[in-house]
């Protein structure tokens, strides 16, 4: 059954650098590997690219076109139907797009089936907001990554210029801080570690560090320390 596929959850703030983290462990563990944050980035850009409104007034239209989202991950391609959205949608733009049509309840309901539906043979790294508290309560390993606003904000810098997109980084800090405060008191899963997550601040680590403590964590829930 399901119950017995291995989850490890990474979640955390925007620019924490879990989905880094998330990609390589799942690459490390030859496990699935789940971008939620992506799942809500392409459901904004469809609402917008279908004429609607991302408020509670348009609330179960989008809901009902993110139930039905013919999305897939091949590689490291994000994939709708037949159209290639991985650069779409990581613009900041769609990313401030997606904080607010992720504080829709009835968004969120619409895409807990297709978030499930990840957890497959051998395992799955579940990256976001919430896969530990919502999505994935029972994971063998929940981790909840931060970093400073500093650094958060100096990464995202540096992955937006390195896709071309152009940034400043005192922006970047107010539009961090703005997606955390939105994230984090939304009334539906709103972004805070589970009880029994695991606490990773990686402002000074490097990803390789950071990623090794993870897997020596993993090998410790799985095998005994
Ligand atoms: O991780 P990200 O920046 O790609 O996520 C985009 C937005 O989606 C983020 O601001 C909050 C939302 N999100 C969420 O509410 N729950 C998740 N599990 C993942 C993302």
């Amino acid at each position: 059954a399901a119950e017995r596929i291995p989850v490890i959850c990474i979640d955390g703030p925007t620019a924490s650098g879990k989905g880094t983290l998330a990609a390589a462990l799942a690459r490390q563990l030859g496990y699935r590997f789940l971008d939620s944050g992506a799942l809500y980035r392409i459901t904004a850009l469809v609402a917008l690219r279908s004429g609607l409104r991302i408020d509670a007034g348009h609330e179960e239209r989008i809901a009902a076109l993110a139930r039905t989202l013919p999305v897939r991950f091949e590689s490291d391609r994000v994939l709708l139907g037949s159209d290639d959205l991985t650069e779409a949608i990581r613009s900041e733009e769609v990313g401030m797009n997606a904080s607010r049509v992720s504080a829709l309840p009835a968004v969120r309901a619409a895409l807990v089936a297709l978030q499930h539906s990840f957890r497959r043979l051998p395992g799955l790294v579940a990256d976001g907001r919430d896969m530990g508290t919502v999505i994935f309560p029972a994971a063998a390993l929940k981790v909840y990554l931060t970093a400073s606003l500093a650094c958060r904000a100096e990464r995202r810098y540096k992955q937006l210029i390195s896709k071309g997109f152009s940034a400043n980084i005192a922006d970047l800090c107010a539009d961090l801080q703005e997606r955390d405060a939105r994230d984090g008191t939304r009334s539906v899963a709103p972004l805070k570690p589970a009880q029994d997550a695991l606490l990773l601040d990686n402002s000074c680590q490097t990803m390789d560090q950071t990623v090794a403590l993870v897997l020596a964590w993993w090998q410790e829930k799985q095998f005994g320390a």
